[in-house]
């Protein structure tokens, strides 16, 4: 065989239909992976999904680094949320009831929110901003961290922004006990807080200079050691940038998506 594929042009043109098929291996699982996801979700946008299990196993060892905890801590924070049968119960009762679940799985699904909710249970922030709250995954996960922070004694409060009206849906009591939307533009929103954050999650609008402006509007409102976790690490570099102008820490996690197309977006944490 190997005299063959030496052969001028016949040996060239084996070894192209031999790397083809090793395309169309690869080729056909990812579409394989898009088929079932057309039948068996509704999701449209902000898609939802599992982290595959070895990105489960490091994510927890990356929380652990970033927040100084130990990987027991922050494991069992984890599995809390995971376990958190009242939150889903609450999750899946409100999504059943929204004019828009057509457009919404039944099954949870929590991906990079798993470091949201550690990251505030481990650092039991008083403040605590996501921008962008869409249906209010996230603003559920971090209110849910903020009230079994307050039942040990941590009082802490979360602020959501989002320019849509129709925004957060799933932030209902008992969840928005601890926290509420700041509906309109997300820098407007931020010029106008006045306490200082000690946890902001940038998840809004996704584009480079949108993002660049959140970080430079809330840079004189951060807490000390307040951390910010960028959802848009993974397709721009400005909280790596913001972190160098700033003298701050910065790491990235990398999601990588169970049985979906979608392979994830990731976690920047700068501190
Ligand atoms: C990716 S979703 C947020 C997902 C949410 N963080 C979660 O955990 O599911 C992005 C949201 O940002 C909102 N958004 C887009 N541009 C915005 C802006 N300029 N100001 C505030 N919100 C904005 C959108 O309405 C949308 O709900």
């Amino acid at each position: 065989m190997k005299t063959i594929l030496n052969i001028p042009i016949l040996g060239t043109i084996i070894l192209f239909f031999y790397r083809l098929k090793i395309l169309a291996g690869f080729q056909w699982a990812y579409n394989w992976l898009m088929l079932k996801w057309l039948f068996a979700s509704r999701e449209t946008t902000n898609f939802t999904f599992d982290l595959d299990d070895y990105q489960r196993a490091y994510l927890v060892d990356f929380v652990a680094v970033v927040t100084h905890k130990s990987v027991e801590e922050i494991a069992a924070y984890m599995r809390e949320l995971e376990q958190d049968q009242a939150l889903a119960q609450h999750i899946e009762k409100l999504t059943q009831q929204h004019p828009e679940r057509y457009k919404a799985d039944r099954v949870i699904r929590f991906g990079k929110r798993l470091a949201w909710y550690a990251m505030v249970r481990a650092l039991k922030p008083k403040t605590v901003i996501e921008t962008g709250v869409d249906k209010g995954l996230g603003a559920v996960v971090l209110t849910a961290a903020l009230l079994k922070n307050k039942s040990e004694g941590h009082l802490g409060r979360y602020f959501g922004t989002d320019i849509n009206p129709k925004a957060g849906y799933l932030l209902q009591a008992p969840y928005s006990e601890v926290g509420e939307i700041l509906f309109g533009d997300s820098v407007n929103s931020l010029e106008k807080f006045g306490e200082k954050i000690d946890i902001f999650i940038n998840d809004s609008d996704h584009s480079a200079d949108y993002e660049m402006r959140e970080y430079q509007t809330v840079k004189d409102k951060l807490a000390a050691n307040a951390y910010i976790l960028g959802d848009n690490s993974d397709v721009t570099d400005k909280l790596h940038e913001f972190s160098r102008q700033q003298n701050r820490r910065f790491l990235f996690y990398k999601e990588v998506a169970k049985n979906h197309w979608y392979q994830g977006g990731g976690v920047g944490v700068s501190w």
